[in-house]
């Protein structure tokens, strides 16, 4: 059961994919219904849906669409095409490669075939709907020991239920501190160029009734002493632990070390990559200049100013002190918890 604040910003019935543009929050709350796999692959680039595991579970579903609409004699070659065009449609996240190869497993059985393949694909895509709720609750009550009552926890983008279908994952830590009555208090980057701390991490605190502060993140180090925990969400993390995350994350891991603060990285088995051994190996998503030459879509930098974008940046994992998974928490050296984790549900 998941908690009546939480956002369900990715919905699926009878065919029909629901999308919360993510874009105009919290301004609005619009809602899109891509019909093919191509406009859930523009939405995911464009960041109508956005977080690793949502945008896992969007392409998921994004295959299923693909698959209605595709005649039989199409079907295999056009789901292949269609999972390659959805997987590229951000680099960084592993969860969006993983789910891609995971609803096109069917793909392997030869018995199946026009409305059986159909069938197959979406309830795969469905299933993986399911196991990363499931995830996010695991990942919630394993981590919700970190948290004294009355916690202050520094966070940066957002990693809630808008980002990880359920509750989220670091943000889902604190939404379970909260049921139970801790009162923690969140302190959130606004995570410049998007906002997606100042839009959407503040309306999910907001609407879930927990004490959050917004800040500038130029202000992460002026406040980084007073917190008792960094917490963050990933977008791929290697088997040594390198942790790929919104820009910015790096810097707050090192202003934690400095300031003795723990920094611990949420986040389910699916983001974890087994085919990389290292940060070196993460490719980081390059975006328009445009989004850090602009606020809010209007111009803020002069015209002839050129900029640098990169989306993720990487934080090496010497600064990190555990990961909350949704098998527990995996402490130093990461090495081998990772492999179990690997090794049990990847
Ligand atoms: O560019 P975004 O908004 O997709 O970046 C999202 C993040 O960096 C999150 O921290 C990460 O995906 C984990 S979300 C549960």
């Amino acid at each position: 059961m998941l908690p009546s604040f939480v956002f369900r910003p990715i919905r699926y019935s009878q065919g029909s994919l629901t999308l919360v543009d993510q874009r105009v929050l919290p301004g609005r709350i619009r809602r899109l219904r891509p019909a093919r796999a191509r406009d859930v692959a523009a939405a995911i680039r464009g960041l109508v849906v956005r977080g690793a595991p949502a945008i896992g579970v969007a392409a998921g579903y994004g295959l299923a669409l693909e698959a209605r609409q595709l005649d039989d004699r199409q079907l295999r070659a056009g789901l292949r095409r269609a999972g390659r065009m959805l997987a590229r449609a951000r680099p960084t996240a592993v969860n969006l490669h993983r789910a891609v190869s995971c609803v096109l497993e069917p793909l392997a059985d030869k018995t199946l075939t026009g409305d059986s393949l159909r069938r197959a694909v979406e309830a795969r895509a469905m299933a993986l709907d399911r196991e990363e709720v499931a995830r996010s609750l695991a990942i919630a009550a394993a981590g919700v020991v970190l948290l004294r009552d009355g916690a202050r926890v520094l966070t940066i983008c957002n990693t809630g239920a808008l980002a990880a279908p359920g509750v989220g994952t670091a943000l889902g830590i604190v939404f379970e501190a909260h049921l139970r009555g801790l009162q923690p208090r969140v302190c959130a980057c606004e995570t410049r160029p998007l906002l997606q701390g100042a839009r959407l991490t503040m309306l999910e605190l907001v609407r879930a009734g927990i004490r959050g502060r917004l800040i500038a993140d130029s202000a992460a180090a002026a406040v980084v002493g007073d917190c008792d925990i960094v917490l963050v969400g990933a977008d791929r993390i290697a088997r040594n632990g390198d942790t790929a995350n919104k820009v910015g994350t790096r810097m707050l891991a090192v202003l934690a070390r400095e300031a003795g603060v723990p920094f611990y990285v949420a986040a389910p088995v699916s983001t974890f990559d087994p085919g990389c051994a290292e940060g070196k190996g993460i490719v980081i998503e390059q975006r328009d200049e445009q989004e850090v030459l602009s606020c809010l879509g209007r111009r803020s930098a002069p015209p002839g100013a050129r900029a640098f974008n990169p989306a993720f940046d990487v934080t090496p994992a010497r600064f990190i002190s555990g990961f909350v998974t949704d098998r527990g928490i995996i402490s130093r050296p990461f090495g081998p918890g990772i492999r179990r984790l690997l090794a049990v549900t990847g």
